[in-house]
């Protein structure tokens, strides 16, 4: 259902800690149920189509090198008020900032590479989730 529902990607730096089934595990044990998932990696035009929005940003450049340096692990979660629960979780986009107890806290290294992203509206977590998944990968 639309507005319960958020995108996720587990980024390469935390794919090459090992940390892709702790994350997730944390995901589950925070009430987000899994309704779309996959291990894949994003080519340098794909990741650059996902941030589109971020093209004029002066990070943009790094920003789309790294998300397409490894694999990543997209899901689409579910649960009531899914986006800004899901912000809640992951913490701060810069772990510096990132309260006790949340997956960036916890996994992150830099602003750069903050080992997940969150949609930021419902309306984005739908053009994301349909950038990774057709309908019959969505459950
Ligand atoms: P994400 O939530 O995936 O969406 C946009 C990403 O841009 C963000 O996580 C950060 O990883 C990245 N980002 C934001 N600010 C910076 C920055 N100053 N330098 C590098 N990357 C950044």
């Amino acid at each position: 259902m639309s507005g319960n529902r958020t995108l996720t990607m587990v980024k390469p730096d935390a794919m090459r800690k090992n940390h892709g089934g702790a994350i997730l595990a944390k995901i589950e044990e925070a009430g987000f149920r899994l309704v779309a998932t996959k291990l894949t990696k994003l080519s340098l035009e794909k990741a650059g189509e996902f941030y589109a929005v971020h093209k004029e940003r002066p990070f943009y450049g790094e920003l789309i090198e790294f998300m397409s340096s490894g694999p990543i692990i997209a899901a689409i979660l579910e649960k009531d008020n899914a986006v800004a629960d899901f912000r809640t979780l992951i913490g701060a986009t810069n772990p510096a900032d990132a309260a006790e107890g949340t997956i960036r806290k916890l996994y992150a290294t830099s602003i750069g590479e903050n080992a997940v992203h969150g949609s930021d509206s419902d309306e984005n977590a739908k053009i994301e989730g349909d950038f990774f998944f057709s309908k019959l990968e969505q459950f």
